[in-house]
């Protein structure tokens, strides 16, 4: 049957993880959380006390290093991480490792291996412009970053993790700051991406909205 490849870029905290996993089982197709790899990158470098400054030692360290989804869970180097990546410390640790090329290389080449000949969704910064340029899909998902902070710390509180809200929107402002400045294909929307703005706006309805696109 046909392939159809979806691709959703977006700042943090604009919900696209969320949606995008909600379509991919919609449309009974694989969703790949590029950030997740990042941040399991940015994870590795902490946990082994690398400066990501270093980069002979960054080089070392990603030919050493394998990353895998298993049912829908992040595998780095067989160890399921998926909880110790979701922390506002590897947010910013992924914003940082992601800006070195080397880190990008790998995971770029690794993302497109994943998508080929087969249906996705992937989320990400960079997908519509750099991983998939001809995806058959492109979404740019935002939202305001007061709303994006607010998400994002009702998810920490959630999930028990001690959070302030000032401290969230700062980091979020952050690593927008980062992630849309940086040299290495900074976000930004692909030019015939469609741009969703999902502030005050429920899940269901952006989810709908992408469905309504893709049929
Ligand atoms: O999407 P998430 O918040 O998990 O991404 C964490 C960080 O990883 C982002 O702030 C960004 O710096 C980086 N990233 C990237 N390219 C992607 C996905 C994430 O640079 N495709």
């Amino acid at each position: 049957s046909e392939i159809i490849r979806i691709a959703v870029d977006g700042p943090g905290g604009a919900g696209k993880s969320t949606i995008a996993k909600l379509v991919a089982k919609k449309l009974g197709i694989e969703y790949i959380d590029t950030g997740a790899m990042y941040r399991a990158i940015g994870y590795k470098t902490s946990v082994k006390g690398i400066d990501p400054a270093n980069l002979p030692a960054m080089e070392d360290m990603l030919s050493d290093t394998t990353i895998d989804f298993v049912g829908g869970s992040i595998i780095l180097d067989g160890e399921n991480v998926d909880g110790a990546i979701r922390t506002p410390k590897m947010s910013m640790m992924a914003s940082k490792v992601s800006q070195l090329a080397p880190v990008r290389a790998k995971l770029v080449a690794s993302q497109r291996q994943m998508a080929a000949a087969k249906s996705v969704i992937m989320d990400g910064r960079d997908i519509g412009t750099n991983v998939m340029p001809d995806a058959e899909y492109k979404f740019f998902m935002t939202a305001s970053a007061e709303e994006r902070a607010d998400r994002r710390y009702k998810e920490l509180v959630q999930k028990g993790i001690d959070a302030d809200y000032d401290e969230v929107l700062k980091d979020i402002e952050k690593r927008d700051y980062e992630d849309t400045h940086r040299e290495l294909d900074p976000l930004k929307p692909a030019e015939d991406a469609i741009i969703l703005d999902t502030t005050g706006i429920g899940i269901d309805e952006v989810v709908e909205r992408i469905l309504g696109e893709v049929k």
